[in-house]
């Protein structure tokens, strides 16, 4: 286990460290991992055909290191704890122990069904415990485990089955959540008609909803399993740079993105972030409030937290049910150390009124964290008055799904509190800001680009079929540097603010959703002729969607238009990126090169029409008066 920084002095130390001689600083980090063989070369990179490699020639499994490495002196400490949706239900824990061999067990399991090292296998399931088995069943045998969030229709579904080419897939029969029992099983079969290659289907029972079975294809998961012991359920020697996942992202085009992990990288820098951005020690309780479909989950609920040999908390529920005092009672049921959670969440609890908190103590809390988007000065200063009772710091943490980890973050309890800052990098990080020709902007307190100019070993390796995909989004705008899509300013103590995207990509309640890609569900509805779509501030969700759509004809009743195009995209995408707002138009504000403006209907759907700036280069500018006036 690694020891978190003591002083600021020290990761300052470790930072210089890092910037002179980041081959020996990884070392060292990696060293504090088990492998089964050391790596022979730290290091090796190139930013413009993109290939980056870390720990070349080592080999490892990270389940040996989540659960085997904890047994001689943890084996009887909970690695897991289980809260269900239902507050009466009886919550779940396993120890290090018990978790391992469910682990050896399941493994076993699924390389009797033929699967192995480099087999894809999709995930969709709720969030129950076999999920968490069943991510590091898949890790163990050394397939690949692409997680695909509930929330996702089936055809978000099938799109991911198919791309990632998976043989298998792991559901469940039902989703339990919030008093709402909603079909998953259902949808992996209605995914599957829509795609090939799929042999195999586990199904968790875990609500007693009935599921229809296919003969030959779909297996009862818990009956599976119990037919093994551990025999069978060896990890497999992976090598360092061998594929552990792939997790789909939205961009600014249509198609999501398989962002691809490595075994090695992702193992060091999931454990090295975990511990220090939270100074989290083994067996402090740490509740990540993410769903294992997001890379959240993924991190730091999972991987994190048994690296670090800590007590991981799962949650099936959501904040404020049945009662907004839910999330509260959990922390004080289960003594919850770390609360690491998004400002989308702590805005609609802050709504609930300090009523629903002010009852509980929440004395075990020591840290807690935000994570997903910016955090509101006001959510921030909640959070830390009404939560943590004055006596918690606030980490507000930054990153992406393709970061793999946390990359600038307040080091709990080290540094400075400054609300709506995130905060410092993790040292061996070296982000730059950087203007729009690409050049370094030195100077404090001016707005760039936020691109990060050395490797770390759990930045994204590939996105999955497509290299050349990666390489242009993330290395080819500004040549030399991995560019992250977000703006950010450094204030003078070298605190970076995250201002938000830059490209066309929205962030709804922390989820990430490309404007292109709820487009393109829209443009499904057969009565649509074009639509463009665009974020707008929202109190609660951070950014809300306003969809701009012309239909075919003039629309008879445009109310019902507006119900079937909801429709249409919670069938293409799922609910999270249903819009709140459809505007029916007559034309959109387009240049004479057929460009839509976007910084005009962004204005417009604001309500901020008194200054749109330069309307003369339109094709024709009386278009946006009929917006203004059309305006909902
Ligand atoms: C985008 C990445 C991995 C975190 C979960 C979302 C935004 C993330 C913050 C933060 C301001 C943030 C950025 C980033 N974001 N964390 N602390 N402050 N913005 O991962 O779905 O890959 O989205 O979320 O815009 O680029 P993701």
């Amino acid at each position: 286990m690694i020891q978190p920084f003591d002083s600021l002095d020290a990761y300052e130390r470790a930072m210089q460290l890092s910037v002179d001689d980041p081959e020996a600083f990884w070392s060292h980090v990696a060293s504090q991992y088990s492998w089964i063989q050391p790596w022979s070369q730290v290091l090796n990179w190139d930013f413009r055909c993109y290939d980056v490699r870390w720990f070349e020639g080592g080999t490892l499994n990270i389940t040996l290191n989540c659960l085997d490495r904890h047994l001689s002196d943890r084996g009887e400490k909970t690695a897991l704890i289980w809260e269900p949706s239902d507050p009466e239900g009886a919550s779940r824990s396993f120890t290090y122990q018990e978790l391992h061999s469910e682990v050896e067990r399941t493994a076993a399991a699924l390389r009797r069904q033929g699967m192995g090292k480099g087999d894809r296998i999709c995930v969709y399931m709720p969030m129950v415990p076999e999920l968490a088995v069943v991510v590091l069943a898949i890790a163990r045998i050394g397939a690949i485990h692409s997680v695909v969030f509930g929330g996702f229709s089936a055809h978000s579904l099938a799109d991911r089955i198919a791309d990632a080419g998976c043989r298998m897939v792991i559901t469940a029969d039902a989703i339990v959540r919030g008093g709402k029992i909603l079909p998953c099983k259902e949808v992996v079969d209605e995914a599957l008609t829509n795609c090939n290659g799929v042999e195999r289907v586990w199904v968790f029972r875990v609500s007693g909803s009935d599921v229809d079975m296919i003969y030959g294809r779909d297996v009862d998961a818990h009956e599976e399993i119990s037919r093994y012991s551990g025999t069978g359920g060896e990890a497999e020697v992976m090598q360092a740079e061998d594929p552990l996942f792939i997790l789909y992202t939205s961009g600014s085009t249509g198609k999501p993105k398989g962002v691809v992990h490595t075994c090695g990288g992702y193992m060091v820098y999931a454990g090295y972030s975990f511990t220090h951005v939270f100074r989290a020690q083994p067996g402090e309780v740490f509740w990540c409030t993410a769903d294992i479909g997001w890379i959240t989950g993924h991190t730091y609920l999972l991987y994190g937290p048994l690296l670090q040999g800590s007590t991981t908390l799962m949650f099936e529920g959501i904040p404020i049910w049945p009662n907004p005092d839910r999330f509260w009672k959990v922390c004080e049921r289960h003594s919850v150390n770390l609360l690491y959670t998004a400002p989308t969440a702590i805005r609609s609890l802050m709504a609930a009124g300090d009523a629903w908190v002010k009852p509980y103590s929440l004395n075990s809390l020591r840290v807690l964290g935000s994570v997903g988007e910016p955090i509101n000065a006001e959510a921030w200063q909640w959070y830390h008055r009404e939560v943590g009772k004055r006596r918690c710091p606030v980490t507000d943490t930054w990153w992406q799904t393709e970061t793999g980890g946390i990359l600038i973050a307040a080091l709990a309890g080290l540094s400075p509190l400054k609300p709506t800052y995130a905060g410092l990098p993790l040292p061996g990080i070296q982000p730059v800001l950087l203007d729009a020709q690409g050049e370094i902007i030195e100077e404090n307190e001016r707005e760039g680009y936020l691109a990060v100019r050395f490797p770390w070993p759990s930045m994204i390796r590939t996105t999955w079929g497509d290299h050349e995909r990666c390489r242009q989004t993330y290395f080819g705008a500004y040549p030399g540097y991995y560019f992250t899509g977000d703006g950010a300013r450094r204030d003078a103590d070298g605190y970076y603010r995250i201002i938000g995207r830059v490209d066309d990509v929205l962030n709804v309640s922390g989820h990430r959703i490309g404007t292109a890609e709820v487009e393109n569900a829209i443009n499904m509805h057969p009565l649509v002729a074009e639509s463009a779509v665009v974020g707008v501030p929202d109190e609660l969700k951070g950014q809300a969607i306003y969809a701009f759509v012309i239909c075919k004809g003039d629309p008879q009743n445009p109310d019902n238009i507006r119900a079937e195009i909801t429709a249409t995209v919670t069938e293409f995408i799922g609910k999270i990126a249903r819009p709140d707002k459809i505007q029916l138009v007559p034309g959109l504000p387009k240049t004479r090169s057929g460009k839509i403006m976007r910084r005009i209907l962004r204005k417009i759907a604001e309500g901020d029409v008194s200054q749109l700036g330069d309307t003369s280069t339109l094709l024709d500018p009386s278009v946006v008066d009929q917006l203004i006036r059309g305006r909902i």
